[in-house]
């Protein structure tokens, strides 16, 4: 799958997203190896802290459908239109316990022509692993 049919998978997800609270809404399309892609979208909670980032979603849906192997996530988000939006820090640690810095790619951008694509290691360097 290519990086912008990745990208359209991510603002389909973002139309579930569940942000009464923020009003910001983040799609998130995550690339298995064997192929299959898991949408994921924030899921926001009246006591904000149990609000789940769509990054984080994407990842545990994946894991808990047997997924353990992955080469890309696209994540979109905004309040109406598309802004620039980036992976959080807490998703870039969940993103490093199970892809690899150097090939895992992350794929951002508010339109199809402005797409931007990160390492991992881009983004999260010195992370600490489990290594
Ligand atoms: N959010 C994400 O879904 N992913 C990120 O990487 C950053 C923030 C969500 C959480 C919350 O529902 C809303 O965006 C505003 O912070």
């Amino acid at each position: 799958m290519d990086v912008k049919a990745l990208w359209k998978e991510a603002v389909e997800a973002r139309k579930f997203s569940y942000s009464p609270y923020s009003k910001f809404k983040v799609g998130a399309a995550l690339l298995c190896e064997d192929g299959t892609v898991i949408r994921g979208c924030n899921v926001e909670n009246s006591a904000y802290g149990p609000t789940n980032c769509a990054e984080r979603t994407a990842f545990f849906t994946a894991i808990a459908n047997g997924q353990r192997d992955f080469k890309a996530i696209a994540v979109v988000g905004g309040e109406d239109d598309l802004v620039d939006c980036y992976p959080c820090g807490v998703c870039r640690q969940v993103m490093s316990e199970f892809c690899y810095p150097d090939t895992f790619q992350i794929i951002c951008g508010k339109t199809e022509e402005e797409i931007e694509v990160f390492s991992l290691k881009d983004l999260l360097p010195k992370g600490f692993t489990k290594k």
